[in-house]
């Protein structure tokens, strides 16, 4: 028998199914509840001694998303699991990774201090909103990225006159392996934000008149970003654009804006995060197996480098 297993908190639990399913398991047996008050109560109901555990949650928004996290990795740790993994599709808090101004805080730092105190030997992610985060842990991190898929999914739109769009500078080596890949041009928008969850774009910096554009962001919250990329592409000429991002956070009325987007031919996202409903214009692209294959080599001890290399 396998001595490992896979449990699931309730944020992303259709994925972690998936996952579990495409390597022969079924998830294991936790009961996840809430006191009247709100407060999180967890508990693995099978003996989990001495076991290789791997613990699926996405951190988006409400914080209540990482602290069950947190609960389980305590109550893992407590029930003497051999190691326990946290897989985390989505790292909610990664945007806060600097003090970009006074007397503020690092919360993707303090999100990794919080996993490893809580019990967590080692990480697997995907793409996370910037790589040197990686650097915040103490514990192993694997740092996957959702590109392959994607970008298999984007060759079969067969698409001739393709350049990819960068939304901002941050995202210009992820869009530039995006472009390489599909044979494209590289457009880089030049973005600023007047205030939080504002996007202004000052300038377009490519070849984007008559050209089928993709728009590579690594998550969509408000879509603002996306919304001023895609009008200032239009704007520019584009002919075709489409979208491409990895989280689809999606807060407010960003699902709605977005299925009502007559600029957008069609967005591709990935499972790291399930979406509100279906939607025509938004298509997923399961990052599952990727998941499971992390997971078993991990487990195996087998070299996962193949998963999560980006050319750049
Ligand atoms: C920025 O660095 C990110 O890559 C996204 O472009 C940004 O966080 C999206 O946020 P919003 O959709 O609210 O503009």
């Amino acid at each position: 028998m396998l001595d490992f297993k896979i449990a699931s908190g309730r944020s992303n639990r259709v994925l972690a199914e998936k996952v579990a399913a495409n390597l022969g398991l079924e998830l294991s047996e936790t009961t996840i509840r809430n006191f009247s008050d709100g407060e999180i109560w967890v508990k693995y109901e099978e003996n989990v001694r001495g076991v290789d555990l791997f613990v699926i949650q996405s951190t988006f928004s409400p914080a209540d998303n990482l602290l069950e996290l947190l609960i389980l990795l305590d109550a893992a740790k407590r029930a003497s699991v051999r190691r326990v993994t946290a897989v985390i599709p989505y790292y909610g808090y990664a945007r806060q990774d600097r003090k970009d101004q006074p007397r503020v805080s690092i919360t993707a730092k303090l999100i990794a201090n919080l996993l490893a105190v809580a019990g967590a030997n080692r990480i697997i992610t995907i793409d996370l909103h910037s790589s040197q985060i990686q650097g915040f842990f103490d514990i192993p991190l694997d740092h996957l990225y959702a590109s392959p898929v994607l970008i298999k999914r984007l060759m079969k739109l067969n698409l001739d006159s393709l350049s990819v769009a960068s939304p901002d500078v941050g995202g210009l080596k992820t869009a530039r392996s995006y472009a390489k890949k599909l044979g494209a041009n590289l457009i880089l928008v030049d973005k600023r934000r007047p205030s939080h969850n504002v996007a202004e774009v000052v300038n377009v910096i490519g070849d984007v008149q008559n050209k089928n554009v993709i728009v590579v962001d690594d998550l969509i919250d408000t879509g603002s970003t996306f919304f001023s990329t895609v009008n200032a592409l239009k704007e520019k000429g584009a002919n075709k654009i489409f979208g491409v991002c990895v989280h689809p956070v999606f807060s407010g009325n960003a699902f709605e804006k977005l299925e009502n987007c007559e600029a957008l031919e069609k967005l591709y996202v990935t499972d790291t995060i399930p979406l509100q409903k279906n939607s025509d214009k938004i298509e997923v692209v399961s990052i599952s197996e990727i998941l499971s294959e992390a997971i078993i080599r991990t487990h195996d001890n087998r070299s996962i480098s193949s998963l999560f290399e980006i050319e750049r």
